[in-house]
């Protein structure tokens, strides 16, 4: 993928946070996962069978130490951060939201984690409540210490926003929610990638991420929940795998995790998890976020020389993520332009329309960064931008 020429030009990918390119590793172990040994897990005994549960639980097992959970069995496969937060907001909500009771989410919510929450605030007669944010693009702190109350039943928050790049103090947010009796959801899709994540020191109740954005296949996401919580949270699906004994008048549940992973699971796509897994840890998480700290740096302070370029986010605490919008020029205009040069960013409004709306935009440019990005790639992108903006405005010089 990275070696391509597109359109006679070296093709540059900046829109890892939409989804990252596959190490080759993640490829061939799918590849011959399907070619070699394929078989169903949890259910048969032959050779393949059995090889393919051990397997299957061994990247479970991979998943607890990436994010340093307590026990295995608080990992569970969804299809995507996106079912994980459904999952999370159907059972949660349950359990222990009564009409009158709030959920409050912020700002900067990717719809993902707005969409289930209204939809469950609708049906139990209870409210959504919204941090709000500030210029720079952080969280207020002293807006939700104020909206938090006994009233507030759960806090479901974005580590790192996919618009902003704003990563939320969640230590703290955990402190203060729990003091009020309210538990928290995560939503790690951006974060899980760039940072080491441990959900024991961060507190958090529910962290959600998806394997295809950090390098691991798609129709695979991942949901941590606490133990305590998983026991006594109702199923989401019910079907085989999930049940311990069904009879037409009663039926029993198996314990979390396969409580929660009704039907045959995506197998091969957990290899390929296990695979992107091994990948990032080899090469060391740290690392990466070094470079790629190093890569935002750089290419921030090349955009802002670019006159009437606006940065959307610009916290301290930030992930290689960079929204901007250029005074006077359509996003798509851009994007289509740099598409044409090669360059692959991410335009529209990023599935976040409220936080587009904090800032009076419908529409932005997108550029995200990952390990495989390179200096020259951030140099060759700049010299297309400054090529698209001199083609729809000759008059003005970049
Ligand atoms: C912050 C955030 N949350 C949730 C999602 C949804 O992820 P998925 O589409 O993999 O379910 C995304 C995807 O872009 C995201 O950036």
């Amino acid at each position: 993928m990275l070696r391509q020429l597109m359109h006679g030009r070296p093709f540059v990918y900046l829109d890892s946070a939409a989804t990252a390119q596959k190490p080759q590793i993640v490829i061939n172990t799918i590849s011959d996962f399907y070619t070699t040994c394929y078989a169903t897990v949890n259910r048969s005994v032959y050779d393949f069978a059995s090889k393919a549960s051990a397997h299957y639980n061994i990247v479970r097992q991979k998943v607890k130490r990436f994010l340093n959970a307590a026990y295995v069995e608080e990992i569970i496969f969804t299809k995507s951060t996106t079912e994980s937060l459904n999952l999370v907001a159907h059972c949660l909500s349950k359990l222990c939201l009564q009409p009158g009771d709030e959920v409050l989410i912020s700002e900067m919510e990717h719809h993902s984690n707005i969409v289930p929450w209204y939809m469950c605030c609708r049906e139990k007669g209870a409210y959504l409540k919204v941090i709000p944010v500030n210029e720079s693009g952080e969280l207020i702190f002293e807006e939700f210490q104020k909206l938090l109350s006994d009233k507030t039943k759960i806090v479901s928050i974005v580590h790192m926003s996919n618009v902003l790049g704003t990563v939320n103090p969640i230590a703290e947010i955990v402190k203060e929610a729990h003091a009020k009796g309210a538990k928290v959801v995560v939503d790690g899709a951006q974060s899980a990638p760039h940072m080491l994540i441990d959900v024991q020191n961060l507190g958090v109740d529910f962290y959600a991420f998806s394997a295809h954005k950090m390098y691991g296949p798609t129709g695979l996401g991942i949901l941590y929940g606490k133990r305590s919580l998983l026991e006594i949270m109702p199923p989401y699906q019910g079907g085989g795998d999930m049940v311990d004994e069904v009879a037409f008048d009663k039926i029993t549940y198996q314990e979390p995790p396969l409580k929660f992973e009704a039907g045959t699971p995506m197998i091969a796509e957990v290899m390929g998890l296990g695979a992107a897994l091994d990948y990032i840890e080899a090469i060391d998480q740290k690392l990466i976020a070094t470079w790629e700290k190093d890569l935002l740096e750089y290419t921030t302070q090349r955009l802002v020389q670019i006159k009437g370029l606006k940065i959307i986010g610009i916290s301290q605490q930030k992930g290689p993520i960079l929204s901007f919008s250029i005074v006077g020029f359509h996003p798509l205009d851009l994007a289509t332009l740099l598409g044409l040069r090669g360059i692959a960013i991410r335009t529209g409004h990023l599935c976040a329309q409220p936080i587009l709306k904090r800032y009076h935009l419908s529409s932005l440019l997108r550029i995200s960064l990952a390990f495989y990005n390179t200096f020259e790639e951030i140099d060759l992108f700049i010299h297309a931008l400054k090529e698209a903006l001199l083609l729809l405005k000759p008059e003005i010089s970049y």
